[in-house]
């Protein structure tokens, strides 16, 4: 759905992926872009923004002033879900524009109960998706989306099983249900760069390496699949 606040198809992602509920979590809500939305949109009676940075949650908090949603708006300093209390009842939480490692380390921290996320990670996305099988959550939404000539996995995850094969952990389920025409631009794209930095520079490094491996194996299905219709 098109943002009231015109935020981009990045942030429309993650606001979309909310569930309508009572009180959603904002970690790392920098601009505060996804918490002012939640609100205009009606996903949330409540929001919890929180920021490790004060001057980020300063931006934040000028910017639900000047569209009077601060009513509906808990701001806190803080690291990850430090800032929440026990009687904070979250029913789902948003931690995104962040690497995955700094995703899982928070997650690492979060209230007991809670399981529904929504997640953007900036990379290492197979690390967060393993992190994630192993640790209880099911994948419910797991999509690239575009924005400009960019690329951004997006995540919904709630308490479950997942089983994901390695090309699933790699770039996450639904590209490879759905979602062909993002995920085919993608991948092509993402091969052209890495292939003329091996020509530039001769060896790419092991992790540059393993992703070209496992791009060269999404494409060979892709095709696979498009010779077989
Ligand atoms: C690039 S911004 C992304 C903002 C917004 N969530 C988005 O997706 O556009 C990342 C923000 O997360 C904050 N941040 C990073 N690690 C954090 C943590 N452990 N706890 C709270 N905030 C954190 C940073 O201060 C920064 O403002």
């Amino acid at each position: 759905m098109a943002s009231v606040l015109n935020i981009g198809e990045r942030l429309e992602a993650i606001v979309d992926l909310c569930p309508t509920t009572k009180i959603i979590a904002d970690i790392g809500c920098d601009h505060g872009y996804v918490t002012a939305e939640l609100i205009l949109e009606e996903k949330a009676d409540m929001v919890i923004a929180t920021e490790k940075s004060q001057d980020c949650l300063n931006k934040a908090i000028l910017l639900a002033d000047s569209i009077n949603v601060t009513p509906f708006v808990s701001f806190r300093q803080g690291d990850g879900f430090e800032p929440i209390t026990k009687y904070d009842k979250i029913n789902c939480a948003v931690i995104a524009g962040m690497g995955g490692i700094e995703i899982i380390k928070i997650l690492e921290n979060r209230p007991k109960k809670l399981y529904n996320f929504v997640l953007q990670p900036m990379r290492d996305a197979p690390m967060l998706r393993q992190y994630l099988v192993n640790n209880g959550f099911e994948f419910v939404v797991d999509k690239l989306i575009k924005e400009g000539d960019k690329f951004y996995d997006v995540m919904r995850v709630t308490k479950g099983h997942s089983q994901l094969v390695d090309l699933e952990i790699y770039f996450g389920k639904d590209n490879f249900k759905e979602n062909y025409e993002v995920f085919y631009e993608y991948l092509t794209a993402r091969q052209k760069k890495l292939m003329d930095l091996k020509a530039s520079v001769g060896e790419l490094r092991q992790q540059l390496e393993q992703e070209l491996t496992y791009i060269n194996k999404a494409i060979a299905l892709f095709e696979e699949i498009a010779s077989e219709n």
